[in-house]
């Protein structure tokens, strides 16, 4: 098993790593009881095998319907009422067992409910296992906006079961495959080599992209500057996602583009080599995240402006000096055409 130590909690990867979870919910304690967040596809694909490696522990189960829209206060709220319906006490164990929807929110609910309660995950789609149940940051939708409300909440521990994956559509596997090219981008070429000679999703893999959130996560847990590098193609992927109100492309697709996008703009400034561009065009066009004609900065520009990531003095910008090599520069809106 390999076990990446984060400050407070270790991230455990490994194909049948959930053999072991009873270990982990025990934790040298007599639970009998621990209590679990899901969705409906993960529920009907997957919890009889949590349940299996948990007996006899009992599962107190909340399933949520499968998708964004679930990221909402009244999921939230739902979920609560049922936990407390079924009687979570501030000492239990509450389990985010599902893709990023679903961590996100139960990681939420954890940090909140009577003022914390001891949350752990199993991740089931490759978006939540190498992005979204690494570092931290938990948080639901409001009409505003995607994540507007939200808290950092460690959790006890991340169990990361690539076996999960084999149900995985292809569409949400797409997603995932993106964040980890972005990960390979800013921080490790030998996994961008990996990923561009083939584009399987192995365990190796998965490790090396969780340790590049990481490490990354380590140095700035709280997003004042390194952090920021994970955003990479992210200022104009969620410009995309939002101009086509998250319908007409998925997440990772939208952020195939932005990394384009952003790694074009690094040309035209000088930045990033051009060569490099043509390469990451190649890649993406290979995996199928992005194909011709692409998208372009100056239909998006005007939807960036309600983002998160825009400060009072400009908007701190991701661009690529080269693969391994991303440098958070300053811009205006303007430079941005
Ligand atoms: N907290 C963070 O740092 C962070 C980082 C990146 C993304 N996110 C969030 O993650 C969310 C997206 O996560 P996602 O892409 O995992 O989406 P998701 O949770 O909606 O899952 C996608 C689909 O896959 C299904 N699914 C999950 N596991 C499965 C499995 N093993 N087999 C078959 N189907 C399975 C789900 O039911 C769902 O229909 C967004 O809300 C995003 O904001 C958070």
């Amino acid at each position: 098993m390999t076990t990446l130590r984060m400050k407070t909690y270790d991230i455990l990867i490994e194909n049948h790593a959930i053999e072991a979870v009873k270990r982990l919910v025990e934790d040298g304690s007599n639970r009998k009881d621990v209590f679990v967040v899901t969705d409906n596809h993960v529920k009907a694909l997957h919890l009889e095998t949590l349940r299996r490696v948990l007996d006899p522990i009992h599962l107190h189960v909340v399933s949520i319907t499968p998708g964004e829209a679930s990221k909402s206060v009244s999921t939230m709220l739902d979920v609560i009422g049922q936990l407390l319906t079924m009687g979570i006490k501030r000492d239990h164990l509450l389990i985010g067992f599902g893709g990023g929807v679903v961590t996100d929110l139960a990681g939420f609910v954890a940090a909140i409910l009577y003022r914390g309660i001891t949350y752990a995950a199993i991740p089931t789609t490759l978006l939540a296992q190498v992005d979204a149940s690494i570092g931290s940051k938990t948080g639901i939708d409001l009409a505003q906006g995607k994540n507007l409300l939200g808290a950092f909440k460690d959790p006890a521990w991340v169990l990361i079961d690539p076996m999960f994956l084999e149900t995985l559509p292809k569409e949400v596997r797409i997603d995932g495959l993106a964040e980890m090219i972005k990960a390979a981008l800013i921080a490790d070429p030998v996994l961008y080599q990996m990923l561009k000679d083939d584009d399987e999703i192995t365990e190796k893999k998965i490790i090396r992209a969780v340790e590049v959130k990481r490490s990354i996560v380590m140095k700035d847990p709280y997003e004042t500057h390194e952090r920021m590098l994970l955003n990479f193609g992210h200022t104009f992927g969620h410009a995309i996602e939002r101009k086509h109100h998250y319908e007409t492309y998925t997440h990772g697709v939208a952020v195939a583009y932005g990394m384009l996008i952003a790694m074009d703009l690094g040309v035209r400034q000088g930045i990033t080599p051009k060569a490099l561009y043509d390469d990451v065009l190649n890649t993406l066009k290979k995996t199928k995240l992005v194909t011709e004609p692409l998208l372009l900065a100056s239909d998006y520009v005007s939807h960036i402006g309600f983002d998160k990531k825009q400060l009072s003095d400009g908007l701190r910008f991701i661009f690529l000096e080269d693969i391994g090599q991303a440098v958070i520069k300053t811009v205006r809106m303007e430079d941005l055409l």
